[in-house]
């Protein structure tokens, strides 16, 4: 198999539509053949350093690296629970850390956390969640979901929606879609919560099409990809729990093509009905059990 050039994974600016597709076969190896790759990383220790609270990002990083044969050692609360709490920064804990294991995988709530933390780290630092800035092993794996049922990124039509200011995974998702041609992105948001603009202009520099939108009657029915996130109240002042949600329910969904598929990064909390569950255009569970496998051929990358 070859191998992409990766000491860390910081942002998705950093990938090619190349390392994509070394990743994604690497990833497809994966599914097709575990037995092959249950002792890749035998002897490895991977840290998950978690200053923020995490379900699936975590244990997924912890879950990939038990499915390869490495040992895991974690701090799941490390804003309270971690030597932090004394005042330690952060580039002392990674240079310590680099002492007891072989990869960091890092959430901060800093937008430049792991950056900084690279920028000491002799092992490599996965960004696990930066803040409001970037989320990059959630982009891949929602490439892959689309890849599952699309086959191809040219030309596709994607939405994104609900918080944009502050959703780090649509931050990472646009860059890698900017990697392919032809590629039409709708994003829809409240006034308060738009994309902000270094994003709009990465997809202009590359070509892609951005169309900002204030409604679901804006999106186009034969839209590839819807991809909804919920308002980061914990991110945002305030007040902001009374900013207009875009909920999607069976009525919304009614409204797209049999092929628009509806991811989120989850957790999701009342901006998609429970019973647009068993719609199945709604892939957000099966994209959430994706985050093992990509996060299994990352480690790989970055350990082998
Ligand atoms: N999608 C995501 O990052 O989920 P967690 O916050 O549960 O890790």
């Amino acid at each position: 198999m070859p191998k992409i050039k990766l000491k860390n994974v910081i942002s998705t600016d950093q990938f090619s539509r190349q390392d994509l597709d070394i990743l994604f076969k690497l990833t497809d190896d994966i599914i097709a053949n575990p037995a092959k790759y249950a002792r890749s990383l035998d002897g490895k220790i991977v840290a998950t350093l978690f200053y923020e609270p995490s379900t699936r990002t975590r244990l997924s990083f912890e879950s990939a690296a038990c499915r390869l044969g490495a040992s895991v050692i974690s701090t799941e609360n490390a804003r309270e629970v971690s030597s932090a709490v004394k005042g330690e920064t952060l580039t002392d804990t990674i240079r310590v850390v680099n002492g007891y294991a072989d990869a960091i995988v890092i959430r901060h709530p800093e937008v430049d956390s792991a950056r900084v933390a690279a920028s000491v780290s002799t092992r490599p630092i996965l960004n696990a969640g930066a803040g409001s800035g970037e989320h990059p092993t959630q982009a891949l794996l929602d490439m892959y979901t689309i890849r599952q049922r699309k086959g191809d990124f040219n030309g596709l039509k994607v939405a994104i929606s609900g918080d944009l200011l502050k959703g780090r995974t649509v931050h990472s998702l646009v860059k890698l879609l900017s990697l392919y041609d032809n590629v039409t992105i709708y994003g829809l948001s409240h006034k308060l919560l738009k994309l902000p603009q270094s994003y709009v202009d990465f997809m202009k520099k590359h070509g892609t099409e951005y169309i900002s939108c204030s409604e679901f009657t804006d999106l186009p029915a034969d839209l590839d990809v819807i991809y909804h996130t919920r308002t980061q109240l914990e991110r945002l002042e305030a007040g902001a729990e009374k900013i207009k949600e875009y909920i999607i329910d069976e009525k919304v969904m009614s409204r797209f093509s049999s092929e628009t598929y509806l991811l989120h990064p989850l957790p999701r909390i009342k901006e998609i009905t429970p019973e647009v569950d068993d719609d199945p255009r709604a892939i957000y569970f099966e994209q959430a059990h994706n985050g093992v496998k990509i996060r299994m051929a990352l480690l790989v990358q970055v350990l082998q």
